[in-house]
C-alpha cells in the first residue's frame, strides 16, 4: 500500500477521535465497586479506549464447550455507557487449565524437549492442531458474540506473540518444520545445496531426517536462520487464521497485534508481518538502567513508523513506572512519564496507552507499575496520568498529521540479526543493533530525523542511506543500494554489512561481499580486538573491537589504522560516484553519489566526528535549530506543522520557531525555552 493510502487507512480505522489514551484493563480481578470506581477515574483522567478481555478464555469458556459471555456483555455496556471505547482481544494468550488438563501435548518444548509448565501464559505451541482448533472455536464464539456492539472499535488478536512460545521443539512442530523446509526448497538436495550440508557430512537424504535445531550440538547457520523463518511463520499463521474469523462476522473492525519491536532482531519478524495489520500497534518498554533509554525508544518508534508506511501507529503498552521482570525495577525518573508519552506520539504514535489500567493486588505482575499505583488515585502518578490525560487532549489536532522532515533512511532487517547469531561467528557475542544503535542516538542527538526502513523499501528520495552492520542482504537489495548512490545519494556502510546472502552463506571474493563494488574497496580478513584493546587511526580517531585489512580499489582514504595488525591500512573510506546519465534523476538527491565504509567500531566521540562530517556531506539539516539534549520531531499536515520538542537534559535548553505551545497557550518569537526535562508542541506559524 503506497504511503499516502496507508495514512489514509489508519485514520480511517482509528478506533477513537482524536489520539487514543489508556491502556490494558483486567476487571476480572476486582469487585463491582473499584470497577464502578474505575469508570469514574477514567472519566476523569480522560481515558477513551482499553485493551480488553486479553487473558479472559477461561471466563467466557469456563468448562470445556460451555460458554458464557454475561460478565464481558456487562463490561462492554459499562464502557460505552462511559464513553469508553474497546479493543477488544482474543483471548489466546492465556489457554484455560481445562485445556491444558485434556491435551498436555499442546504445550510448546523447548530446545531439549522439555515442555512448558501449564499455566502462565502463551502456553501453546504455534503449529498445534489442537491448540488451532479450539482457539479459533473461542475467537469464532466471540466474534459472533459481539459484532455490532457500539463499545468494540478494534480486535487486538491474541497477546505479544512469541512471547514464551516463539521456538518450539516438540514433535508437531518438528513436523511442521520439515514441511516449511520443503516447500521452500522443494527437493533434499537444494536443501544440502542451499545450507551448505557437504560441511562437516550433514547431508540429508531425505525431509525425515531434518530435525529442528535443538539440544546440545553447534548448527548449521542456514539450518538456524530458516528455523527462525518457520517459527515465525508458524505465529503468523496463528494471527491470519484468528483474523480470517474476526474478518467474517465483523469486517468493519481494523485488526492488529501487540508488537514488541524494540531494536532488534525481534522474536517474529515484525516487518514481515506489518501488512496483515490494519494498525500496527506496539508494546514498549525501557529499561531503567540504559542511561539513553529515550532516545532506544526513539529507534523504536522510528521502527514501528517505517512498519506503518509513515502512518500513524498505535502505542498498546508501555508503563508509568517500572516494570517486574528485570533484576532491579527502576522507576522511571520524575517528567520521564510523559516525555516518553510524547517522544512516542512526536514519531508517529497516535495513542498513549499503558499496561496496565490499575495495578494488581495478586497475580504474576503484582509489582508492574500501572495508570492507578496500589496507592489509588491520591497517588503522584495517577496525578501524572490525569495531566497526561488532559494534553492529549490538547493535542488532538495533531492526530490528522505525519511526520515530516526524514531526510535518513537506516535499513534495518530482523533477517539479518538472525542471520547474525545463528552460526559461529568472528566475534560471538554480536548485538546486531548495536551499530545501528551507535549511529540513530548520533542523529538523534543532533535532532535529526530518521525513518527505520527494511532494505527493499523505496529510499530514493532520501539524502542519506545507512547500512548499519546489515549483515544479511540480499542481491536486490543490494543492488538498489548501489543505483541509489548512483543516482547520486549518500550512503554509509559499516562493518560487517553484506557479508551472507538470504541463506546465510558468506559471499566470496572478498568483504564485504554484497558492497565490494559499490565502496570501491575490499577486505581479505577480519581482526577483531580483544576486549578493552583501542586502536588508533591517523587522524587521531579511535576504535574498539573490529577491525579489517583492507585494499583500495576506488575510493579516497580517509583515515587509515595507526596502530594494531592493520596499522597503515585504511580504516575509513569514501568513493565518488559521478551520476550517471540515463539513470533516472527525478527522485533522487542532486549531485555525486557518495558511498563511506567504516570498517572500525569507532569510540564515541571518533563516531561524533564522523557522523558530522557525513551530515555535512549529504546536507542533512536537524528538524529545528535545538540546544543540546532536545529532541525535536515535526509533525505536518495540509494545513499545521507541529514542533515536538522533548528536552531530555537535566539543564535549560532552547530551540529556533515561532508558534504557539498546545500544552500552555503561550506564543513564542524565534524561540523556545525548555526548562531541563520540559516538552512543548509548536503549531508554528506558517508563512
Ligand atoms: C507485556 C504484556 C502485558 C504485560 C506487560 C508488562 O507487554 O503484553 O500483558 O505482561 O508486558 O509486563
Amino acid at each position: 500500500m503506497s504511503t499516502a493510502n496507508r495514512f489514509a487507512e489508519n485514520l480511517r480505522h482509528w478506533p477513537t477521535e482524536g489520539l487514543s489514551f489508556g491502556g490494558d484493563y483486567n476487571p476480572e480481578q476486582w469487585p463491582d465497586d473499584i470497577v464502578a470506581q474505575d469508570m469514574e477515574l477514567m472519566r476523569e483522567a480522560g481515558v477513551n479506549l482499553v485493551t480488553l478481555g486479553v487473558f479472559s478464555w477461561i471466563t467466557y469458556e469456563p468448562r470445556e464447550g460451555c460458554f458464557d459471555f454475561s460478565w464481558l456483555d456487562g463490561m462492554l455496556d459499562l464502557l460505552a455507557g462511559n464513553a469508553i471505547r474497546v479493543d477488544l482481544a482474543t483471548p489466546t494468550a492465556a489457554v484455560p487449565m481445562w485445556l491444558h488438563r485434556l491435551h498436555p501435548e499442546i504445550l510448546p518444548q523447548d530446545e531439549f524437549g522439555h515442555p512448558l509448565a501449564p499455566g502462565g501464559r502463551m502456553g501453546w505451541c504455534p503449529s498445534s492442531p489442537v491448540f488451532r482448533e479450539y482457539s479459533l472455536r473461542i475467537v469464532e464464539r466471540l466474534a459472533a458474540h459481539v459484532a455490532g456492539h457500539p463499545a468494540v472499535r478494534m480486535w487486538h488478536v491474541s497477546n505479544e506473540f512469541g512471547g514464551g512460545n516463539a521456538r518450539c521443539h516438540c514433535p508437531v512442530s518438528a513436523d511442521a518444520f520439515r514441511r516449511w523446509v520443503q516447500d521452500r526448497y522443494t527437493t533434499i538436495d537444494a536443501v544440502n545445496e542451499a545450507w551448505g550440508l557437504a560441511f562437516w557430512g550433514n547431508t540429508y537424504s531425505s525431509f525425515e531426517e531434518i530435525v529442528t535445531p535443538g539440544g546440545r550440538t553447534a548448527h548449521n547457520p542456514g539450518h538456524l536462520l530458516d528455523y527462525e523463518r518457520f517459527s515465525s511463520d508458524a505465529l503468523l499463521e496463528q494471527y491470519r487464521a484468528e483474523k480470517r474469523v474476526l474478518r467474517r462476522h465483523t469486517p468493519d473492525l481494523p485488526v492488529t497485534t501487540n508488537f514488541m519491536v524494540g531494536l532488534g532482531p525481534d522474536v517474529v519478524d515484525y516487518t514481515r508481518w506489518s501488512d496483515e495489520m490494519d494498525i500496527v500497534a506496539n508494546d514498549h518498554y525501557t529499561f531503567g538502567p540504559d542511561p539513553f533509554r529515550h532516545q532506544e525508544l526513539a529507534f523504536s518508534a522510528d521502527r514501528m513508523r517505517g512498519m506503518s508506511n509513515g502512518g500513524p501507529w498505535m502505542l498498546m503498552e508501555h508503563a508509568t513506572g517500572a516494570a517486574s521482570w528485570h533484576p532491579i525495577n527502576q522507576a522511571k525518573k520524575p517528567g520521564e512519564l510523559f516525555r516518553h508519552a510524547i517522544t512516542h506520539v512526536a514519531r508517529g504514535s497516535n495513542s498513549v496507552m499503558f499496561f496496565q489500567w490499575r495495578a494488581s493486588r495478586s497475580g504474576t505482575e503484582q509489582f508492574h507499575s500501572a495508570m492507578v499505583p496500589h496507592a489509588g488515585p491520591r497517588s503522584h502518578v495517577f496525578g501524572e496520568i490525569r495531566t497526561l490525560g488532559q494534553h492529549l487532549r490538547q493535542l488532538a489536532e495533531t492526530a490528522a498529521t505525519g511526520v515530516v522532515g526524514a531526510r535518513v533512511a537506516f535499513l534495518h532487517d530482523n533477517e539479518a540479526g538472525w542471520a547474525l547469531k545463528s552460526g559461529l561467528k568472528p566475534i560471538n557475542d554480536p548485538s546486531y543493533a548495536d551499530t545501528a544503535r551507535a549511529i540513530h542516538r548520533k542523529l538523534f542527538d543532533r535532532a535529526v530525523t530518521v525513518d527505520v526502513l527494511p532494505p527493499w523499501a523505496d529510499f530514493t528520495g532520501y539524502d542519506l542511506v545507512v547500512v548499519p552492520g546489515l549483515f544479511l542482504i540480499s542481491d536486490e537489495d543490494a543492488q538498489a543500494v548501489a543505483d541509489y548512490a548512483h543516482r547520486g545519494g549518500t550512503v554509509l556502510i559499516t562493518w560487517f554489512s553484506g557479508i551472507v546472502d538470504p541463506v546465510n552463506t558468506v559471499r566470496i571474493g572478498g568483504y564485504p561481499g554484497a558492497f565490494r563494488d559499490l565502496i570501491g574497496a575490499w577486505s581479505d580478513e577480519f581482526f577483531p580486538l580483544a576486549a578493552g584493546e583501542q586502536l588508533t587511526l591517523d587522524n587521531g580517531w579511535t576504535a574498539h573491537r573490529w577491525s579489517e585489512r583492507m585494499q583500495v580499489i576506488d575510493a579516497d582514504v580517509v583515515a587509515r589504522y595507526a596502530s594494531g595488525d592493520t596499522a597503515g591500512l585504511p580504516a575509513i573510506t569514501r568513493r565518488t560516484i559521478r551520476a550517471e546519465a540515463g539513470l533516472p534523476q527525478d527522485a533522487a538527491p542532486a549531485g555525486e553519489g557518495t558511498v563511506w565504509y567504516l570498517s572500525a567500531d569507532l569510540d564515541d566521540p571518533s563516531l561524533d566526528a564522523l557522523i558530522d562530517r557525513l551530515l555535512a556531506d549529504a546536507r542533512v539539516e536537524p528538524a529545528a535549530s535545538v540546544t543540546a539534549g532536545i529532541d525535536a520531531v515535526r509533525r505536518a499536515g495540509s494545513r499545521s506543522s507541529y514542533l515536538f520538542l522533548i528536552n531530555n537534559a537535566t539543564t535549560e535548553g532552547s530551540a529556533r520557531t515561532s508558534g504557539v505551545d498546545l500544552l500552555t497557550g503561550t506564543r513564542h518569537d524565534g524561540e523556545v525555552r525548555l526548562a531541563a526535562g520540559a516538552v512543548a508542541v509548536i503549531r508554528e506559524d506558517r508563512d
